[in-house]
C-alpha cells in the first residue's frame, strides 16, 4: 500500500543537512509567532479568571466590579456559551469555562474582555468567589486511596507472573515516583479569532491540532465546521501541551469575538500557563519480578498509578503508551502490566514527548539497575542478558519485534563510548573517592511509532506547481521548531527533482487540508510527508506526459532531476514545462492522502499491531554526584540514534540532543510541588528548573547509525525522531542510580525522579 509512490530519485533535497526553513528568521527575531502579527483594528483582549480554589462548589460569582473595570467591554461566564460548554478531545468532561463546580485549582471561572490585555488582567482580580471548598484529592496516592479514577483501569497479561513469582527463588520488589514536567514552551498558549461575515470565524492559533481548534470552536458556538477555519503558521514549541490543550483557550477568543463582533486575541500569562495546563502525568509505580538466578527475567508483575488530573483529556492513550513501553527492549515471558487511571483534582494531564512512553520506560530500567545492584553484575550485562531477540520476540501486548537492531547499536556504542574501560576507571575513581561518587550506564530505547488510535494514523496534503516554476504546498502537519516544513519540503522538491528553494510551504490551514490529525506521536513526517509526496506524484505524472507529448519522447522515462525535465534526449527547465502545462490546460493541482498500513490494534481484545514499526537508539551518560549536597553533574554523554535514512541529518540531530536535554531536566531537575491545597507553587522559572545551556553536557556526542533504513516503507525509509531521544535520558537516572549504589554494594537505592539534590541525597540515605 504505502510502497505505491516510487522511491527512486536523482537525490537533490532529501538526506540533505539543511538548516530549518526558519532558523535565520528564529535568530533573528522575524519568524512570526500569533502575537507578532499586526493586531486588526478593533481588537480585544482576553483574560481568563481562575478558581482560587481546587475543589468545591460554586456558591457566588460577582462580577459586577469586574464589569466596572476600567476598559472591560465583556466578562464571560458559562451562561455566554451558545452551544454546549466542552472543549475535551475525548469523552468530555472538560468545560470551557466551569459552571457550578471547580475541580482544580487555576479552572477557568469566567473571562474578561478589555480594550487591553493589561486590563484585561487587572480586572480579573476583582472578582468576588465564594466556593464551598471539598478537602481536595492532591496526590496519585490520595486519589488512589479515595478510589477515584478518570477512566477504567487497562491490562496486559501473559501467563501467570503472579505465581511464578510466588514460586520463584530470585525476586526483585520495588516501587518509585516518577514525576510529571511542565512544557514550557518558550512561546505560550495564544489564539486569535476574527470573525467574518455571516457567522464565520477564523482561529490563528498556537496549536498542534488545528482540525481540533475548528471542530471545538465551531460546536462551542453551534455552526457547522464549515463556517470555522483555524490557521497555525508555526508554534514556539508544543511538545505535547498544545495537542489537546490549546483548545480551551482557542475557545475563549471565539467567544469573546462572538459576543463582541470584534478581532479577539487571548495570551494566557506564563505563570497563568502553567497553573491552568495540563502536564506530563506523574506516576506512582510499584512492581514484582522472577528472574532465573543470573538476571534473566522469568515473571513480571507491575501496577502504573497515573496522576491524570481532573478529566479524561488524552488520558487513556498516555496511560496505554505507558503500558506499551513498561518492556522498552526487554523480554518479560510471564507478565502483567496493570495501569489505574487516577483521578485527582489537579490541572488535567496530557500529552507531553513521548506520551506516557518515558515513564513506562523509566521503570523497565530501574528494574535492570535494580537486579544488576542486587546480583553485582554489570548492568548492561543483565540488559543484554533480556534483550528481545529471535524466539524471545513477543511484546505483552503480542506484537512481534520484527526490526530489532539493538544488540548491534548497543555493541557499536559500547565499543565507540569505551564503556567497559570508563566503567572500571568510575570503580576505581569511587574506590578512592571520600565525597564525590560517579556512575556510568548504557541504556537502550525502542520506542513504537503510530498513533495507537488507528483513525489518527492519517493525513492529507495539497500542492500546487505555479506557471513560473514555484511550487506550494500544504499539509495537515504542524510546525513547532521539529523542522517538520522542511522534512516536507525536502521531499517535495526530491519528487520534482528541483531545488528546495523553489518549494514553499504555507501555514497549517483547515481549509486547505482539513479533516487532520494532531501532529504527535512523532509521526509527522511519516504521515504528511507521505501524503505530499503521493500529491507531488500526481502532478509530475501529469507533466512527464505532456512533455513527452510535447517533446516526443516516452512518458514513462521522462525524469525530472537538477530543476530540468528531461524527455527524448533534451533538458527543458521545469519552469517551461509548468508553463506549457497551463497554456494546454493540464491541473498543476494534486491533493495527496496517506493511511499507515499495516496497523491492527484492537484495544478491547488486547490484540494486534499498534505500532509500524520501532525507532531505536542507546545512550550512554557518566555523572558525578557530591555525596554532601546531592549535587549532580553529567560529565559526558555518547548517543548512537536510529533515524533510519535520515531526511535531513541536522534536522534529525537537533531533534535527538534537544531531546534528551529535555529528557535529562525531567529526570533530574524539574520538580513540580502542589500544596496540601492543590496549589501548584512552582509555577515560573524561579521554582521551576528547565535545563539551560550551562546544563548541556559539556562533552555531548550524537552519531545516527547507519543503515540501509527503515525496513518499512516509510518515507524515503526514514524514521520518526521527535521523541524516541528524549527516553535516552533514562541513561543519566541510572548512571545517577549506579553512583549511589557504589556508596553500598549489593544495596538497592530508592531514588525516585526527578533526582533532584533532595531525591539523590534521600537515596543515598535509604544505602545508609
Ligand atoms: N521539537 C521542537 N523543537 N519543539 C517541539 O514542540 N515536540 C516534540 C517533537 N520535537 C517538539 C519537538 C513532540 S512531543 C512530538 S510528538 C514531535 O516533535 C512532533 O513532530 P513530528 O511528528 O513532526 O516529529
Ligand atoms: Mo507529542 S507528546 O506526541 O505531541
Amino acid at each position: 500500500m504505502n510502497a505505491k509512490p516510487e522511491l527512486k530519485d536523482a537525490t537533490v533535497a532529501v538526506g540533505k543537512a539543511l538548516a530549518h526553513d526558519s532558523a535565520a528568521r528564529h535568530v533573528t527575531g522575524t519568524a512570526l509567532y500569533v502575537d507578532d502579527l499586526p493586531e486588526p483594528v478593533g481588537l480585544v483582549h482576553v483574560a481568563p479568571g481562575l478558581s482560587p480554589k481546587a475543589r468545591g462548589r460554586i456558591d457566588k460569582l460577582d462580577l459586577a466590579a469586574v464589569r466596572k473595570a476600567p476598559g472591560v467591554i465583556a466578562v464571560l461566564t458559562a451562561h455566554d456559551i451558545p452551544g454546549p460548554n466542552e472543549c475535551s478531545p475525548s469523552i468530555g468532561g472538560d468545560p470551557i469555562i466551569a459552571d457550578g463546580v471547580v475541580e482544580f485549582h487555576g479552572q477557568v471561572l469566567f473571562a474578561v474582555v478589555a480594550e487591553t490585555r493589561d486590563q484585561a488582567r487587572r480586572a480579573t482580580r476583582l472578582a468576588k468567589v465564594d466556593i464551598d471548598e471539598e478537602a481536595p484529592l492532591v496526590t496519585v496516592e490520595q486519589g488512589l486511596a479515595a478510589g477515584a479514577q478518570v477512566l477504567d483501569p487497562y491490562e496486559f497479561r501473559r501467563g501467570d507472573p503472579a505465581e511464578a513469582i510466588g514460586k520463584a527463588r530470585h525476586t526483585v520488589s520495588g516501587a518509585m515516583l516518577v514525576g510529571g514536567q511542565e512544557h514550557f514552551y518558550l512561546e505560550g498558549q495564544i489564539s486569535m479569532a476574527l470573525p467574518g461575515e455571516g457567522g464565520e470565524m477564523r482561529i490563528i492559533a498556537s496549536t498542534q491540532h488545528p482540525s481540533e481548534v475548528q471542530h471545538l470552536v465551531a460546536r462551542m458556538l453551534g455552526r457547522p465546521d464549515a463556517m470555522v477555519v483555524c490557521e497555525c503558521r508555526r508554534m514556539g514549541g508544543g511538545f505535547g501541551g498544545k495537542e489537546s490543550q490549546a483548545g480551551q483557550w482557542a475557545c475563549l477568543a471565539a467567544l469573546a469575538a462572538h459576543v463582541t463582533g470584534r478581532p479577539a486575541k487571548m495570551r494566557l500569562d506564563r505563570d497563568d500557563d502553567m497553573i491552568a495546563t495540563g502536564k506530563r502525568h506523574d506516576f506512582l509505580i510499584e512492581w514484582r519480578a522472577a528472574h532465573d538466578g543470573k538476571g534473566v527475567l522469568d515473571a513480571v508483575d507491575v501496577t502504573f498509578a497515573g496522576r491524570c488530573g481532573y478529566s479524561a483529556d488524552l488520558s487513556l492513550g498516555v496511560n496505554d503508551r505507558t503500558m506499551f513501553h513498561a518492556d522498552n527492549a526487554y523480554f518479560y515471558p510471564q507478565v502483567r502490566i496493570h495501569s489505574k487511571r487516577v483521578k485527582t483534582n489537579t490541572v488535567s494531564n496530557t500529552a507531553f514527548r513521548g506520551f506516557g512512553g518515558p515513564q513506562g520506560m523509566v521503570f523497565a530500567e530501574r528494574l535492570m539497575d535494580q537486579i544488576a545492584a542486587r546480583l553485582g553484575v554489570d548492568p548492561l550485562e543483565i540488559r543484554k542478558r533480556n534483550f528481545y531477540r529471535k524466539g524471545r520476540d513477543i511484546t505483552p501486548y503480542g506484537m512481534r519485534v520484527e526490526d530489532n537492531i539493538l544488540k548491534d547499536v548497543v555493541g557499536q556504542l559500547a565499543r565507540t563510548c569505551d564503556y567497559a574501560a570508563r566503567r572500571a576507571k568510575v570503580a576505581d575513581f569511587n574506590a578512592s573517592s571520600r565525597f564525590l561518587r560517579k556512575g556510568i550506564a548504557l541504556n537502550p530505547v525502542k520506542f513504537g511509532i503510530s498513533f495507537t488510535l488507528i483513525h489518527l494514523n492519517q493525513a492529507g496534503a495539497l500542492v500546487h506547481v505555479y506557471t513560473d516554476g514555484s511550487i506550494q504546498v500544504n499539509h495537515g502537519g504542524t510546525e513547532m521548531g521539529q523542522g517538520l516544513y522542511m522534512k516536507v519540503a525536502q521531499v517535495v522538491a526530491e519528487t520534482f527533482g528541483v531545488d528546495i528553494s523553489r518549494v514553499r510551504i504555507t501555514a497549517t490551514a483547515t481549509d486547505k487540508v482539513p479533516n487532520t490529525t494532531p501532529t504527535a506521536a512523532s509521526s509527522g513526517s511519516d504521515l504528511n510527508g507521505m501524503a505530499a509526496r503521493e500529491a507531488a506524484v500526481q502532478i509530475r505524472g501529469r507533466m512527464a506526459e505532456l512533455a513527452a507529448r510535447l517533446w516526443q519522447g516516452d512518458a514513462r522515462k521522462v525524469r525530472f532531476a537538477g530543476g530540468k525535465v528531461i524527455v527524448g534526449g533534451r533538458e527543458i527547465d521545469f519552469a517551461e514545462v509548468a508553463k506549457k502545462c497551463f497554456l494546454e490546460r493540464v491541473q498543476l493541482s494534486a491533493s495527496g492522502f496517506y493511511a499507515t498500513p499495516k496497523i491492527t490494534w484492537d484495544r478491547a481484545n488486547v490484540s494486534g499491531r499498534p505500532f509500524l514499526y520501532f525507532a531505536y537508539g542507546a545512550a550512554c551518560s557518566e555523572v558525578t554526584i557530591d555525596t554532601l549536597t546531592g549535587e549532580m553533574r553529567i560529565d559526558r554523554v555518547d548517543i548512537l540514534h536510529d533515524v533510519g535514512s535520515s531526511l535531513n541529518p541536522a534536522i534529525d540531530i537537533g531533534q535527538i540532543e534537544g531531546g534528551f536535554v529535555q529528557g535529562a531536566g525531567w529526570l533530574t531537575s524539574e520538580e513540580l510541588v502542589f500544596d496540601g491545597n492543590g496549589r501548584l507553587t512552582t509555577h515560573a522559572p524561579s521554582t521551576y528548573k528547565i535545563p539551560t545551556a550551562f546544563d548541556v553536557p559539556a562533552d555531548f556526542k550524537v552519531e545516527l547509525w547507519q543503515s540501509k533504513g527503515n525496513r518499512e516503507a516509510t518515507i524515503y525509509r526514514s524514521k520518526a525522531v521527535g521523541e524516541p531521544p528524549l527516553m535516552l535520558a533514562t541513561s543519566v537516572h541510572s548512571a545517577i542510580f549506579h553512583a549511589v549504589a557504589s556508596l553500598k554494594p549489593g544495596a538497592v537505592p530508592q531514588l525516585d525522579a526527578p533526582a533532584t539534590p533532595e531525591a539523590i541525597l534521600r537515596a543515598i540515605d535509604s544505602v545508609r
